[in-house]
């Protein structure tokens, strides 16, 4: 059974950011993921969750990244 595109991954990805919102790690304003640059799911899903590209890249992924505070990262 394919369980892409079913709700799942948003579903994630919104838990995780409202645990760091809970800054389990400390203060923190940022957060930070990378994916595959040609990986338009992925793109989509972050972007969707308030996640910017950077522009910057590390080990070969784009790096993404969204504000803790509601709004769009200020960095
Ligand atoms: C990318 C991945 C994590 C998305 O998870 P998912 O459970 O399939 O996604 P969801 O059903 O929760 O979709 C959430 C959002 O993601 C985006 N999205 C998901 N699959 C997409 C696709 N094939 N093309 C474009 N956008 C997509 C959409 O914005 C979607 O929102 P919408 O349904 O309101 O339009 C999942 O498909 C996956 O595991 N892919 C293979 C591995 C991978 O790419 N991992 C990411 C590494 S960073």
């Amino acid at each position: 059974m394919n369980y892409q595109g079913k709700g799942f991954g948003k579903e994630l990805l919104t838990t995780v950011i409202g645990w760091c919102e809970t800054k389990p790690l400390g203060e923190a304003d940022t957060i930070y993921t990378s994916c595959d640059g040609k990986n338009e799911g992925a793109i989509s899903l972050y972007q969707a969750a308030g996640f910017e590209i950077t522009g910057e890249k590390i080990d070969g992924e784009i790096v993404l990244k969204r504000s803790l505070m509601g709004g769009h990262s200020d960095e």
